[in-house]
């Protein structure tokens, strides 16, 4: 980098050679810097956007020096105990908590949009049976574009409210048809009588020839899962979704960019990793060697379902989880010796100088694999599980995206490559 500096002066007012600060209702201000290209010919330099607001949005808000997570002002904790997850995907979609009827006809829409047409699930025979579920929701959410032309108009307010219920009432079937596929079982329908939560659980685990019956503690166990995963402000998959959506994509092949996103392990594919790890680690005696190894620089291994990019204190979302998973377990009878390591280790790790010092906590992956473990789910369908949480969040996002006006998002890079050459003579 050059040693020649520009410093720009900030203040609340834009002046020559200055750039305006701009600020939100809540959380840090931001130096608006749009203008810094064009007026002063040089350019913000911030790979992995540890210092960028991409865009503005009134959805979520996260303090994560205090680990506070609001949902359109709510805390998280107060949703979690108080709220279903419809009325959740109704407050992130529209602002406000639905009233009177409200509730009643968003239900009646989820309901309607909730079954796939028929050709979809032949995309499925398309897969191997071992296919990893995200990578079948990848391609068959991204092929819903090729079905619902009567809402891919970008443009129209009435097509954009279609694509947005229908992306989030038909995930429930995507995401369990990804797994009744694996092993080979038919799918089930989507059942009038039930709630968003138990209806994903008895396509997902309910059998052909039997009626299933709901247990209500593992239903509100489900539904708190996807409370807590609903959204998460400007994460990986949800700036994936707005930066596919500025090119102006169709709703469903943006929220296939997402899920493709949200596989990652540094992302949504955390849950998944953290009981290989825990698996890994196999006993309490272990934990040491577990530590040692995240702490070594030569070593990739990285304690998983620890640290964010944002909290750097406990993730709200880790303590509400472990009191589910402690809940299900005892309800269900359950002695899980992953628990007992998960929870030494968490008590080893939160004593330990590299993360103290780090401010590494452990945050909302760190006790859901064992939860949905314990409630029967197969390790690859967590991110899955993950997924079908966070569409609310992509399709809130995308919506509000669709709203603005500010064109194309297109970043520029720091190129440091070689500098003009010519092609050498061949003679
Ligand atoms: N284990 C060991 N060391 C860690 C860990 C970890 N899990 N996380 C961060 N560090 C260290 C890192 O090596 C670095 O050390 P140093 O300063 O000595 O170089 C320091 O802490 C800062 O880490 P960073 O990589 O700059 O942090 P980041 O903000 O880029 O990464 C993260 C955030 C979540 C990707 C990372 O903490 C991580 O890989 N955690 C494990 C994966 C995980 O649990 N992901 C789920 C995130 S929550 C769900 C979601 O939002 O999707």
């Amino acid at each position: 980098m050059p040693s020649k500096f520009v410093t720009p002066t900030f203040s609340n007012e834009t002046t020559q050679g200055s750039l305006p600060l701009v600020e939100g209702t809540i959380g840090p201000a931001a130096v608006d810097i749009q203008t810094l290209f064009t007026n002063h010919g040089i350019l913000a330099f911030d790979p992995g956007f540890r210092s960028t607001a991409s865009c503005k949005s009134a959805i979520t808000f996260v303090d994560g020096d205090n680990g506070v997570l609001l949902y359109r002002g709510y805390p998280i904790e107060e949703l979690a105990e108080h709220a279903s997850f419809t009325e959740v995907v109704y407050l992130l979609m529209h602002g406000e908590l639905p009233v009177n009827d409200q509730l009643s006809g968003f239900k009646k829409d989820l309901l309607y949009y909730s079954l796939l047409h028929d050709q979809v699930m032949s995309f499925y025979r398309g897969f191997r049976r071992d296919a990893h579920p995200m990578a079948v929701m990848v391609g068959v959410v991204g092929a819903l574009s090729a079905f619902y032309h009567d809402s891919m108009d970008t443009q129209n307010p009435e097509d954009r409210q279609r694509a947005a219920i229908r992306l989030i009432a038909k995930m429930p079937m995507l995401a369990a048809a990804s797994y009744t596929y694996s092993i080979g079982r038919p799918q089930r329908y989507p059942n009038s009588q039930l709630d968003y939560a138990s209806n994903f659980l008895q396509m997902m685990f309910g059998l052909p020839y039997r009626e299933y019956v709901v247990d209500p503690v593992l239903a509100r166990a489900f539904d708190v899962i996807l409370i807590l995963h609903a959204d998460h402000e400007q994460n990986a998959s949800t700036s994936t979704v707005r930066l596919a959506a500025s090119s102006g994509a169709n709703p469903f092949a943006c929220v296939a960019a997402g899920i493709a996103s949200l596989w990652g392990p540094a992302h949504g594919g955390a849950n998944e990793a953290v009981l290989k790890m825990l698996h890994e680690i196999g006993s309490v005696e272990n934990i040491p060697k577990a530590l040692a190894r995240a702490k070594d620089k030569s070593d990739s291994f990285r304690l998983m379902g620890f640290g964010h990019r944002i909290y750097k204190n406990f993730d709200p979302r880790s303590r509400v989880i472990q009191v589910q998973a402690k809940k299900v377990l005892e309800h269900l009878g359950i002695d899980d010796p992953l628990l007992e390591i998960a929870m030494r280790l968490e008590e080893i790790a939160l004593q330990d100088e590299y993360f103290v010092e780090r401010k590494l906590y452990p945050n909302v992956d760190f006790y859901s694999g064992i939860l949905l473990r314990a409630m029967g789910f197969p390790t690859n369908m967590f991110t899955a599980v993950f997924a079908l949480a966070r569409t609310t969040g992509w399709v809130s996002h995308w919506l509000e995206l669709q709203g603005e006006n500010h064109g194309i998002d297109r970043p520029r890079q720091l190129y440091v490559g070689s500098p003009r050459r010519s092609y050498p003579s061949k003679s």
